[in-house]
């Protein structure tokens, strides 16, 4: 089996334009003949600049269906990004795309935490990041999370600047902090840390998960050993809608890793998910044979009963060639990198060439 990781240009949204279509009557007999290739879509820089669609994404998707909107290639996003549960993020992708897509065809920066839950279920946790994060672990099945925001509001004068702070994280009416803490935080040491997102209050972030992981779990109290730091990701930057690259959340990790080793004795620990990790290109391998068996129809060699078979060839199709690339290289490192500049034009010269 081939995984290819392609790269394409980082153009400029001024430039973006509609992908020249094709007639594709040989592609649609050829797929229901046989389902041989899965892809993975990169979602920030590649289908997405911020929330705007780049050039052709749609129609390029729409031609992954049947005509009564079937799956006729099996696909899925992989993506570092995240803050919603798979599930809305789901149903966004799918309005903004116009095509319908599964939540199984999500795989965000934390989705792995999930495999966490045995660990960590019972235990009293906390979760950073922008959209929802404790939302999104509530989902997974964490019983006892509280997002940092939360979490720091019960513990007055730790983030000493708060007051200068003419912004908010949330409109006032949206905020649900309960005037009682949920759970006994003076007493119970948190158990692990999660940055489920990109961080929006760096500072207090920092103040405050520095606070947790120097102390054992408990802020204020002396130092402990370090709970457990997770990771979505560990892009230091990404492909937003501003011209040029946003820093991510390896540049949080970063920050956060440089001060924590210069005021604790013992340096900071932490596992990052998201891609490279091969874990992920693993996984994302998994859940596409799952698509295909439940999608694609091998008449020839099947008996025109749905089944899955290995693919013949992987696309990654990202625009980060240290986090794409390298991830599909990582797993499948025998095989040859396809480096290309597929313009606006990418997904359709690919399935031109099927
Ligand atoms: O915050 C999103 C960013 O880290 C990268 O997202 O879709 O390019 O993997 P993506
Ligand atoms: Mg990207």
């Amino acid at each position: 089996m081939r995984f290819h990781a392609t790269t394409i240009s980082r153009v400029s949204q001024l430039k973006n334009r509609a992908p020249v279509l094709f007639q594709s009557s040989q592609l649609r007999s050829n797929h229901q003949k046989r389902c041989n290739f899965g892809i993975a879509f990169d979602i920030d820089g590649v289908i997405l600049r911020g929330r705007v669609p780049t050039g052709g994404s749609p129609q390029a998707l729409r031609r992954l269906y049947g005509d009564s909107g079937e799956l006729k290639v099996p696909y899925l996003f992989l993506t570092n990004g995240g803050g919603v549960p798979e599930t809305k993020r789901a149903k966004e992708l799918s309005e903004l795309l116009g095509v319908n897509i599964l939540p199984s065809q999500v795989v965000q920066g934390h989705s792995p935490f999930r495999n966490l839950l045995k660990k960590f279920e019972n235990e009293l946790i906390i979760a950073t990041g922008k959209g929802n994060p404790a939302l999104v672990m509530s989902e997974y099945g964490f019983k006892k999370v509280l997002s940092l925001e939360e979490y720091a509001s019960y513990f007055e004068s730790i983030d000493p600047v708060s007051q200068y702070k003419r912004w908010t994280t949330a409109p006032v009416s949206d905020r649900k902090t309960p005037a009682v803490p949920r759970y006994d935080v003076f007493s119970e040491r948190i158990k692990a840390a999660f940055v489920v997102s990109d961080p929006v209050d760096w500072g207090r972030d920092i103040q405050v998960l520095c606070d947790i992981l120097r102390s054992g779990g408990l802020p204020g109290d002396a130092n402990r050993n370090q709970p457990p730091l997770y990771f979505a990701a560990d892009d230091l930057e990404y492909q937003a809608a501003f011209p040029s690259e946003r820093l991510g959340l390896g540049a949080f990790r970063i920050a956060l890793e440089s001060i924590f080793n210069i005021i604790n004795p013992k340096g900071l620990e932490y596992v990052s998910y998201g891609k490279p990790n091969p874990f992920v290109f693993k996984n994302a391998e998994a859940i596409l044979s799952q698509l295909q068996s439940s999608s694609c129809i091998d008449h020839s060699e099947n008996n025109g009963v749905s089944g899955s078979h290995p693919f013949e060839t992987l696309y990654m199709i990202g625009d980060n060639p240290s986090v794409d690339v390298k991830g599909a290289r990582q797993v499948f490192s025998e095989e040859k990198i396809i480096m290309q500049n597929f313009q606006q034009t990418w997904l359709l010269t690919l399935l031109r060439r099927q």
